[in-house]
């Protein structure tokens, strides 16, 4: 939902260079603000020169950070948070694709797909009209290939290519079932054969690929001359260097260097979720965030040290336990005695910090992700595509909802 007085309109032609240089400068000048985690500093280096801002952050309880989370630029926080909200929300706002009416969809189609997936393939497939009628559908990267079955018209083909033998399998068992004629090929889409399958007269959806897997889509869509393709990405960091490489000219002309944790940035959004889940997520927060300080002391170092991710049942352990635990897979020194209640309660304090503090890396989370998406979108354009950029559904469906349609005429 745009906010009020924003203009939210679909991007396309010259709207989307001025859009990313918008974009870039605003991302370049203030990346001192959103690159460093408050999870990973003690005190972060903007703290010194917006004092106000970060007291009356780090004053704030972890319910008020919960709450703030989804709309952070709605908070009124003190300057610069308030002027920096105001850009945000102008430089993110992007309007809805038009909907056309969808055919019904066949007889119990969506036994079998998740509600709410369900219906992210039904607000993804009412979006896509191009000029020409699609003749052969490419459903990349497509689990059970659910969207494309959901789009495959009569006279119209479907091919899936999917890379784990189970989804494959199940996919092709549920496109008998129902009668489609669809193809579920196995493939590892970024393998070097890949290029071989895509044919011009494919029309390329992708619903959710992640970071590699739809750059990959993009490049080898239109070295086959392909007309007219739909992507809604996903998993900005899923990549396989440890540096953003930016396709577009625009965008490597740029001096934002991206690392991966930058660009986990646009999926630090939680999905609103249970109150079960939610506690078992603060509490190994809080726990982490109370170990980094007991292990700065027992270091003697005054620097965040990565832990890896572990299972949950170690949540279950008495908060000693954890913390001799992790501190023998990290190979640091005994544990002597310790005031374990006071260790944990200064956990859950940082965490509400943490929370609090990550609101201003908030504001740019939508920005950010528009610039990674508007990187692609250049890139089509400079490849003699017309692009159309905008949104297919409200965040709460996904907060990965940009659609980016790209046809040539
Ligand atoms: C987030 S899921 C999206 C699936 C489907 N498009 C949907 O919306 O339900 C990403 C899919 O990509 C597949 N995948 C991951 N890496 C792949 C690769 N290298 N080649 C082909 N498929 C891959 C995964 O198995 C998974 O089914």
């Amino acid at each position: 939902m745009p906010a009020k007085g924003v203009d939210a309109r679909v991007l396309t032609g010259e709207s989307l260079l001025a859009r990313f240089t918008a974009l870039d400068a605003f991302l370049t000048e203030h990346q001192a603000l959103w690159k460093p985690r408050p999870f990973t500093h003690l005190q972060l280096p903007w703290e010194t020169t917006y004092p106000e801002l970060a007291d009356w952050l780090r004053g704030r309880s972890l319910e008020a950070a919960e709450s703030a989370h989804t709309q952070p630029a709605l908070l009124e926080a003190p300057e610069p948070f308030a002027s920096l909200a105001a850009m945000s929300l102008s430089l993110s706002a992007v309007g809805e694709l038009p909907t056309h009416a969808l055919e019904a969809a066949g007889h119990r189609l969506n036994v079998d797909v998740p509600g709410r997936k369900w219906q992210q393939i039904e607000a993804f497939a009412s979006r896509l009209q191009f000029a020409d009628a699609p003749k052969h559908w490419l459903d990349w990267c497509s689990g059970k290939g659910h969207l494309g079955r959901r789009l495959l018209q009569t006279g119209q083909q479907l091919t899936c290519l999917e890379f784990d033998p189970a989804l494959v399998a199940s996919g092709q068992a549920l496109s008998q079932r129902h009668h489609l004629h669809a193809l579920h090929v196995e493939q590892d889409v970024l393998a070097a054969d890949t290029a071989s399958l895509l044919k011009d007269e494919h029309t390329p959806v992708a619903l959710h690929a992640c970071g590699d897997l739809h750059v990959r889509l993009i490049q080898l869509a239109s070295a086959a001359g392909c007309k007219q393709l739909a992507i809604a990405p996903c998993c900005y960091n899923r990549i396989s260097l440890t540096q953003y490489s930016p396709i577009s000219s625009a965008a490597r002309g740029s001096d934002l260097q991206l690392s991966l944790d930058d660009l986990a940035l646009p999926m630090s959004e939680t999905v609103t979720a249970g109150a079960r889940v939610r506690r078992q997520r603060d509490t190994s927060m809080a726990r982490r965030l109370a170990f980094d300080l007991l292990q700065r002391q027992l270091r003697g170092v005054d620097e965040y040290l990565p832990t890896p991710s572990l299972p949950s049942a170690w949540l279950d352990k008495p908060f000693a336990d954890f913390c001799h635990h992790l501190a023998a897979l990290k190979e640091l020194s005994t544990i002597g005695p310790q005031d374990w209640s006071a260790w944990e309660a200064a956990g859950w304090q940082r965490l509400a910090q943490v929370r609090n503090l990550e609101l201003l890396r908030g504001l740019f989370r939508r920005p950010l992700e528009l610039w990674l998406i508007l990187d692609r979108a250049l890139f089509l354009l400079e490849q003699g595509y017309e692009v159309r950029l905008g949104t297919f559904c409200e965040t709460p469906l996904t907060p990965r909802n940009f659609l980016l349609l790209a046809e040539r005429a």
